[in-house]
């Protein structure tokens, strides 16, 4: 039943990145042109560090995948991209392993093919502490991610009911295991509040992963006969929307969904983020194109986002995040709705400096 899933979830994945209309909530998000702003390429760093994590790059893969035979190769591949790139790499759901400790070696690879690699666990919110200690285990990991899907439960014909439990586990998970705890999305986006909690339940960062690329609920609809639940297609918040309201909680944040290209990278590490995940594009490109595809376009990524830094000023990643910005449209309706003061973010070079080139030298 289990592999069934991953193999579906990887076919109605794809399916839908196929189909995406190519707009969403990042592209109300702009930075505002200063024409003088651009410094030396070779000044300019992607490396970052958060949570006690340092990171030789602000993109990563993330989590989706293994527990078949078939996303045993997709994660042997994902492997290899990660090795050659040198971007960190999240495992899918460990949830299979749990069940059928045979299919180890469907994720065991993730490890395996990349032995020097930055390489997260991942579990759900029930999982025992036996359970996440194992998971670590296996990959020799260097962070375990936890997901909160209680959307996609929902929708899943064979789902969990049941979501009170979850956050007093992610305390004891975050308490007993030796390396960070990330807790993520999968697609449906983080409130402040939420992020908030999850602070006090002693999480080391968060990956908002945010509505606008991969929708869990039009792909659990899609396992179903009568597709009962098409009204939550497109529920939660945006990527761009969670990061701009987890701003003033003091938790490292991570952005994932929706993003499409470096500048949406940008865009996210303007808004706060330490690092900027991609599944459902990467997955696409190695499954069209094969693992030399994927190594291509993450390092044309990586490359462009250093122009893109170049151009804006900021020597760093975490520069970005005194660039000005402009916020547009629904985006801007819910920084009003959510008490988020958008003239602050159109001004904020000013606070650090007479330009972003100078904001990003005077800390
Ligand atoms: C996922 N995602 C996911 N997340 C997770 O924490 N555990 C998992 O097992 C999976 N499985 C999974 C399978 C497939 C095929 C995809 C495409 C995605 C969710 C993923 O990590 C991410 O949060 C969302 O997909 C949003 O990012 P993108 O796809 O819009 O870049």
């Amino acid at each position: 039943m289990t592999s069934q899933r991953k193999d579906d979830h990887v076919r109605l994945a794809v399916e839908q990145q196929r189909g995406l209309s190519g707009g969403n909530q990042f592209d109300e998000v702009s930075f505002l042109h200063h024409a003088l702003a651009g410094i030396d390429r070779p000044d300019v760093s992607l490396a970052v560090s958060f949570a006690g994590v340092s990171w030789p790059v602000p993109l990563y893969i993330n989590a989706m995948t293994g527990g078949s035979e078939k996303t045993g190769v997709i994660n042997r591949d994902l492997a290899i991209a990660a090795r050659e790139t040198g971007v960190p790499l999240a495992s899918g759901s460990m949830s299979a392993y749990f069940r059928d400790p045979s299919c180890a070696g469907t994720f065991s690879v993730l490890r395996e093919e990349n032995p020097d690699g930055f390489v997260v666990a991942n579990v759900n919110a029930t999982a025992s502490v036996d359970k996440a200690r194992r998971a670590v285990d296996l990959l020799r990991a260097d962070a375990l991610q936890i997901h909160l899907n209680v959307v996609q439960e929902t929708v899943m014909p064979e789902g969990d009911r049941s979501f009170s439990a979850w956050a007093p586990q992610i305390a004891t998970i975050a308490a007993a295991v030796d390396v960070p705890v990330i807790v993520k999305e999968v697609g449906f986006g983080m409130s402040r509040e939420t992020v908030l909690l999850l602070r006090e339940l002693g999480v080391r960062a968060v990956d908002v992963s945010g509505r606008g690329g991969t929708d869990f609920a039009r792909i659990e609809n899609g396992r179903r006969e009568f597709a009962e639940y098409a009204y939550l297609h497109g529920w939660g918040q945006s990527t761009a929307a969670c990061l701009l309201d987890a701003q003033q909680v003091d938790l490292p944040v991570l952005a994932s969904g929706g993003v499409r290209h470096p500048l949406d990278v940008a865009r996210s590490l303007a808004l706060g983020a330490h690092g900027v995940g991609v599944s459902g594009g990467f997955l696409r490109t190695l499954l069209e194109g094969g693992v030399s595809a994927l190594i291509g376009q993450i390092t044309v990524w990586l490359d462009q986002l250093a122009a893109l830094q170049t151009m804006l000023g900021a020597r760093t990643p975490t520069d970005l995040s005194h660039c000005d910005l402009v916020i547009s449209g629904e985006l801007r309706s819910f920084c009003d709705d959510r008490g988020i003061d958008t003239r602050l973010l159109a001004q904020r070079s000013r606070a650090v400096g007479s330009s972003p080139e100078l904001a990003g030298t005077a800390r």
